[in-house]
């Protein structure tokens, strides 16, 4: 990016910039456009009470919010100045693999800058989140503070049983601390993937939450890198889901407990029925590794405001699409072991799975290790047909689904638009790093994709623990 465009954004700079977006909550809302700028650097963070060095998306955590509507242009001038190459990767977005939108390949040295341009399309609306994807440097970066939230609006989000909703965005991790900052790396981590004891909503520990409506709307984002949360209501009481990832459901679903494994979004409706303050927990989930124990007493406390009703609930939401397997001209298996897929270790140069354009496909992932795996695609949401033989109770669209050992999914996924090439993985940070993901390439008819720019982000290089600036 050239002097000019730096010039245009005048004296709002990165992290300036990214602070003010915060604190008014919300970025410009304009037709059209939507810019912003942000940085990725070491910084201080507070967690817990203390004050730690991290790596932070606009200096702090979570990064800065990036929200539009569907038809909007986010252009998003992103600078480098962490101690290693970085880049950004747009979690869940049914936008182009390519060019400078949601593209895995691009790879930002130390000290430079990009700028991501891109448009999310009508029927997107939803929650997402952003995080780097420069292989090897994945789980460091996120367990150090990279993360942040995307909401793109759309025609739903103004019917008045959710417009009316205290609407609030969760962002979920745990962390552990050790001498002067987030815990250090140990090589058991490699294997289970990093967990620390306390869980945090928004960076805050047990946070008491004033609400504005008899009805909350919380849109909940695991960004851990490998804590899989049970999550219920005090008492037991239902929560209403009803959005998965990053699409609406067709109606709300009532739930007494939902599972929310790393990278997975949900959206749930809490209705203040007494009046009482209702907490957000997380009760214990063996996921088949030896996690920590959470010793929050609860996530979230939210106290209603005196004399609130509860909204209606809203009676439909979008309407989803069923998929005919039939209709499927391709099958897979994908077997998901130890660091591996289909018994091979991820390689930059290696397509893995080559697509065309236009197909919908049908894929058996199966679970063949000891602990539960989140196995995520990028670019083309799918729909679950099958969980072990048998239909799920409802229709979503999803971009990751939880895999307990043992388990098989039988996938649905159409590759209406966007060709190109990006990845499929496990979302345990650590196993992704460690090669449990491979390439798909996804050909328009007749096409030819030209190969990766040489890979630069492959470890170790620079400092791997964030230190004070
Ligand atoms: Cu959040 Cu490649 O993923
Ligand atoms: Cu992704
Ligand atoms: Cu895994």
């Amino acid at each position: 990016m050239g002097i000019g465009r730096r010039a245009a954004l005048g004296v709002l700079g990165g992290g300036l910039l990214a602070t003010t977006l915060l604190r008014s909550g919300r970025t410009r809302l304009q037709p059209g456009l939507v810019e912003l700028a942000f940085d990725a650097a070491p910084g201080i963070g507070t967690v817990l009470g203390r004050r730690v060095p991290m790596w932070l998306y606009g200096g702090r955590f979570p990064g800065p919010l990036l929200e539009l509507a569907e038809g909007q242009t986010l252009r998003l001038h992103f600078s480098n100045r962490l101690p290693q190459p970085t880049n950004l990767h747009f979690h869940g977005m049914h936008i182009p693999p390519t060019g400078r939108a949601d593209n895995v390949y691009i790879q930002i040295p130390p000290g430079e800058r990009f700028t991501y341009e891109f448009t999310p399309g009508p029927g997107t609306a939803g929650t997402y989140w952003y995080h780097p994807h420069c292989h090897e440097l994945v789980a460091r970066q996120m367990w150090f503070g990279l993360a942040g939230p995307i909401v793109v609006r759309g025609p739903l989000d103004a019917m008045p049983e959710l417009a009316a909703a205290d609407e609030r965005l969760v962002l979920l991790r745990d962390v552990a601390l050790e001498g002067e900052g987030l815990a250090a790396f140990t090589v058991g981590d490699w294997h289970k993937g990093k967990e620390g004891p306390h869980l945090l909503a928004n960076g805050e520990y047990e946070p008491e939450w004033r609400m504005r409506s008899g009805t909350a709307r919380l849109r909940l984002v695991n960004v851990a890198n490998a804590r899989h949360l049970r999550l219920a209501l005090s008492d037991r009481r239902p929560m209403f889901l009803i959005a998965l990832d990053g699409q609406f459901l067709e109606r709300p679903v009532d739930l007494e407990e939902l599972l929310l494994a790393p990278a997975q979004r949900a959206e749930i409706l809490v209705p203040f029925e007494d009046g009482r303050p209702i907490e957000l927990l997380a009760p214990h989930y063996n996921r088949g590794a030896p996690t920590p124990r959470l010793r929050n007493r609860f996530v979230l406390r939210m106290r209603p405001p005196p004399g609130a009703s509860p909204l209606p609930l809203p009676r439909r939401l979008a309407t989803l699409p069923g998929l005919d397997p039939a209709a499927a001209r391709v099958v897979r298996r994908i077997d998901l072991s130890m660091f591996l897929v289909n018994g091979r270790r991820y390689r930059y140069e290696r397509v893995d799975i080559r697509g065309r354009l236009g197909d919908l496909e049908r894929w058996r992932v199966r679970n063949l290790g000891t602990m539960d795996h989140p196995f995520h695609l990028h670019t083309w949401p799918f729909q679950i047909h099958r969980r072990n033989g048998r239909a799920p109770a409802f229709r979503a669209w999803r971009d990751t689904v939880a895999l307990r050992p043992g388990e098989e999914v039988e996938l649905l996924v159409p590759f209406r638009d966007f060709a190109g090439r990006t990845l499929f993985h496990c979302h345990i940070a650590e196993h992704a790093d460690r090669g449990m993901m491979g390439t798909i390439e996804i050909l328009p008819d007749g096409g030819y994709l030209d190969p990766p720019p040489p890979p630069i982000c492959f470890a170790p290089r620079g400092d791997l623990v964030p230190r004070l600036p």
